[in-house]
């Protein structure tokens, strides 16, 4: 399309496909997914999802997106008519993740404050529960399902990270997105290095990292811990939700896809890996501390970062206050970067779609998100949150990555064409190894477990909630993607746009 914007340089896409990926998923998710499944044995189904489905489907999103030069809807349509529902869909399920997902940067941002003063105090859990987001249940007596009122304490930090990250988007890709990354990176390394490395020193740290590296074995056969590792890696690398696509439209024609894949998925890993010592690391001093035993230290995600870890700093042997502000810190900026991403993809696809400036989509889309997130910021909130993330993971990422890659694989055929789109302007190329990791692997066994994950989740409510909280707030928002992906996708678009001049290069090649 003409007048597309585009990056400055390839570092600069580097840098923010890097900060796309690198996010909350790594710092707290990672940890407790990987102890939770296994310890050590977890590596493998990591590994493995990394290698088959992670690496080669970024590959595959950084071709659309080159090759089409649209955001997610527009790249679909251009593939073919019939699918661009799947790129709605794939918006839609960003556009949902986004609302709460800048509540959990808010949630950070207040606590980067709260660390200065260690504010919560003896009883962190109590602290966040009670104290800091007024949870209904526990405040009011009421019934889970019930909003309740405002919180300000996360109401105000939210609005701030709505005007961050919408100020971003609004300056747009090279003076804004690109712009930005090259300040968050390099701030969450020096911040979160820091941590790492003092939280390696520590007394005991060898007790938490033995517990994460210790295989467990007998978890291995468990079906569950290989959803757990594909999820992970798709929502860690930020595939199957429009980002890299919409983040590799902005690609020069001469740009190396597969070596900057290589890049992006190892630099995540890394930042993965890294979040994963760091904690247990810590974990381990607290149960050297405590004289207990690891597992009673360790708990689920959202605990694990604003419970355990500011019962941890309580107990540092000294700046406590500064290493919660470089935690939390690295938390804020490695959400913000990762909260453009995702806000980034519906502003494309309205911008694509509906031919309004960009300053009007960033008003339409964000403004919208923004509204929609302080149902999150209620007392209420978080029911809502921990639900909708757990079936927009499960039933819209994994359906939407498995439902892409089915489609370009077995009804389009595209992966040749595809790989020889990537391959000629590559250094590196990639060879069978994609086509059947693309082709064959990764639609079995994500389809296999999909089955699996879906049958479990019919028969038992997710952490027993009440079925109809479930229906309208899990499994109603799933399926609401899927129809709004219908519906946007019956929108006509200007007949140029879809004409295969709009995305040939100068030469008049569609390569
Ligand atoms: N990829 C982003 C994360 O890991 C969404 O948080």
């Amino acid at each position: 399309m003409e007048g597309r914007e585009q990056w400055g340089t390839r570092a600069g896409f580097i840098l923010a496909a890097v900060g796309s990926a690198v996010g909350l998923g790594n710092i707290w998710r990672f940890p407790y997914v990987a102890y939770d499944n296994g310890g050590g044995a977890f590596f493998i189904p990591y590994l493995f999802a990394l290698l088959t489905a992670g690496i080669p489907l970024l590959i595959m999103e950084f071709t659309m997106g080159h090759k089409y030069r649209g955001s997610a809807p527009l790249s679909y349509a251009r593939m073919s008519k019939k699918t661009e529902w799947i790129g709605w869909w794939q918006v839609a399920i960003a556009f949902v993740i986004s609302t709460y997902y800048s509540v959990i940067i808010a949630w950070a941002m207040a606590y980067t404050y709260f660390a200065l003063g260690l504010r919560w105090g003896n009883d962190p859990g109590g602290f966040l529960m009670g104290d800091y987001l007024q949870r209904v249940d526990i405040v009011n007596g009421a019934a889970i399902g019930t909003v309740g009122s405002i919180v300000p304490g996360v109401f105000m930090p939210l609005v701030l990270v709505w005007i961050i990250a919408l100020g971003i988007l609004f300056k747009g890709i090279k003076k804004g997105i690109e712009r930005a990354n090259r300040i968050f990176i390099p701030t969450l390394i020096i911040m979160f290095l820091s941590i790492v490395i003092r939280a390696l020193t520590l007394e005991g740290a060898a007790l938490g990292l033995e517990a994460f590296f210790k295989p467990n074995w007998s978890k291995i056969a468990s079906p569950g811990v290989w959803v757990a590792a594909y999820g992970q890696i798709f929502f860690s690398l930020s595939i199957a939700f429009a980002i890299m696509i919409t983040y590799s439209s902005y690609l020069p024609r001469k740009a190396d896809i597969n070596n900057n894949a290589f890049i992006a998925a190892f630099s995540n890993s890394s930042v993965e890996l890294l979040a994963g010592f760091g904690v247990f690391a810590t974990l381990g001093f607290m149960a050297k501390q405590a004289g207990v035993p690891i597992e009673e230290v360790a708990t689920a995600g959202i605990g694990l970062a604003f419970v355990v870890l500011p019962k941890i700093l309580n107990s540092f042997p000294g700046f406590n206050g500064l290493f919660g502000v470089l935690f939390f810190g690295s938390l804020v900026f490695a959400g913000l970067s990762s909260l453009i991403s995702i806000v980034e993809t519906y502003i494309a696809a309205v911008q694509d779609k509906f031919k309004v400036s960009r300053t009007k989509a960033v008003v339409i889309g964000g403004g919208l998100s923004a509204l929609v997130s302080i149902l999150y910021a209620t007392q209420g909130g978080l029911f809502f949150l921990d639900v909708i993330d757990y079936f927009i993971n499960n039933f819209g990422v994994a359906l939407a990555g498995l439902v892409s890659v089915v489609t370009v694989a077995w009804f389009l055929k595209n992966l040749r064409p595809f790989q020889d789109h990537a391959n000629q302007i590559s250094d590196l190329r990639t060879g069978l190894w994609w086509r059947f990791c693309l082709g064959i692997l990764t639609p079995l066994v994500l389809g296999y477990m999909f089955i699996l994950n879906l049958v479990d989740n019919l028969k038992n409510n997710y952490e027993d909630y009440p079925t109809l909280f479930l229906i309208y707030s899990g499994w109603g928002v799933v399926i609401a993607t899927i129809l709004l992906g219908f519906i946007l996708a019956t929108l006509k678009w200007q007949a140029k746009d879809l004409d295969a001049t709009a995305y040939l290069d100068d030469e008049g090649v569609e390569k």
